[in-house]
């Protein structure tokens, strides 16, 4: 039995969707915290195991007599023990092969902006390499869908304007991360694997801007903003301090080179090209 956790969010459900091309749903499982989210999920005939990353007593029962069990990282204020609490409880109940959804790190850099994302990524991954169990790690890259959270869902008409430099990163979309993540739980050959899920090449803002430029027609501008004043703008729009504390911490971490990080993994993985940026930015703010 295989068993997805974070089963109602956006990258879990796409995994799900590609696992039942491979897999009977009988065989898949998904973790809830809530379970009005998993109506639809058991209405296809997939198990449904309720459990939160702080609770490890509910993770321990809800692991029971899963095999593989791809652990969807927490987004939460502490998201090692969250982690630590779903790997100790991996273990305890005899899983044989964790999967997990780390982040696609450039770690050729002085100074890291990581933050607590740090934990989230190095250690999470050190820990479950510790832990003796079969593993496989996805390092994914930014989701292309954070891109409209970064530039704003009206960019063409107010140009970008973020504290990111002039450095690149790496984003593919999470449909296709999807797709690789279930292609690989579903075969075999990838124990003790280390797969950098990102598309190529990598694009800094100044590149994002001159293809919606091209794309619209229209000129669209990036400005490398002062990270005060990138916040003091947020503030007067009335953002939430939680995403202004967000973006500031991953422009801060683009801007450090850390998300620029190469790699064929995602194309091999899919057996196709990864769909590119220029179309994701074309569905997305010219449809
Ligand atoms: N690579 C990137 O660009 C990027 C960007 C953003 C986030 N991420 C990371 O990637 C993860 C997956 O992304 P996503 O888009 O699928 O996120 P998402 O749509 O927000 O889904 C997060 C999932 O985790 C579940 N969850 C949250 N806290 C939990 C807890 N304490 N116990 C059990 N389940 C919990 C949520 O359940 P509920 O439905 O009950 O809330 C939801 O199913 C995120 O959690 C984050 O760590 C990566």
């Amino acid at each position: 039995m295989i068993l997805v956790t974070g089963a109602s969010g956006n990258l879990g459900t796409s995994v799900i969707e590609n696992l039942l091309k491979q897999v009977p749903a009988s065989e898949i499982a998904g973790l809830f915290r809530n379970p009005d989210k998993a109506k639809t999920f058991s209405e296809q005939g997939i198990n449904v195991r309720i459990g939160d990353y702080e609770n490890k007593a509910l993770l321990t029962k809800a692991f029971y007599g899963i095999d593989k069990l791809l652990l969807i990282s927490s987004s939460g204020n502490d998201a090692l023990t969250a982690h630590k609490n779903a790997i100790d409880a991996a273990k305890e109940v005899g899983v044989k092969h964790i999967y997990y959804t780390s982040g696609a790190l450039n770690t050729n850099v002085s100074h890291s902006q990581l933050g607590p994302l740090a934990d989230a990524y190095l250690t999470t991954e050190n820990y479950i390499k510790a832990s003796g169990m079969t593993y496989t790690i996805f390092q994914n890259a930014l989701y292309a869908e954070t891109i409209p959270f970064f530039v704003g869902e009206k960019v063409l008409e107010t140009g970008i304007y973020l504290p990111a430099g002039n450095s690149k990163a790496s984003f593919a979309t999470r449909g296709d991360m999807a797709e690789a993540i279930a292609n690989v739980i579903a075969s075999d050959g990838h124990d003790n694997k280390t797969y950098v899920t990102s598309a190529l090449p990598s694009y800094s803002f100044t590149e994002i801007a001159g293809i919606l430029s091209e794309l619209s027609g229209k000129k669209v501008s990036y400005t490398n903003a002062e990270p005060n004043d990138y916040e003091n703008r947020l503030r007067a729009a009335n953002v939430d301090e939680e995403s202004i504390w967000y973006l500031s911490l991953l422009t801060a971490i683009i801007k450090n080179n850390e998300y620029d990080i190469a790699s064929s993994d995602l194309e091999q993985l899919l057996g196709r090209k990864p769909t590119d940026l220029k179309t994701y930015l074309k569905e997305t703010f010219l449809a």
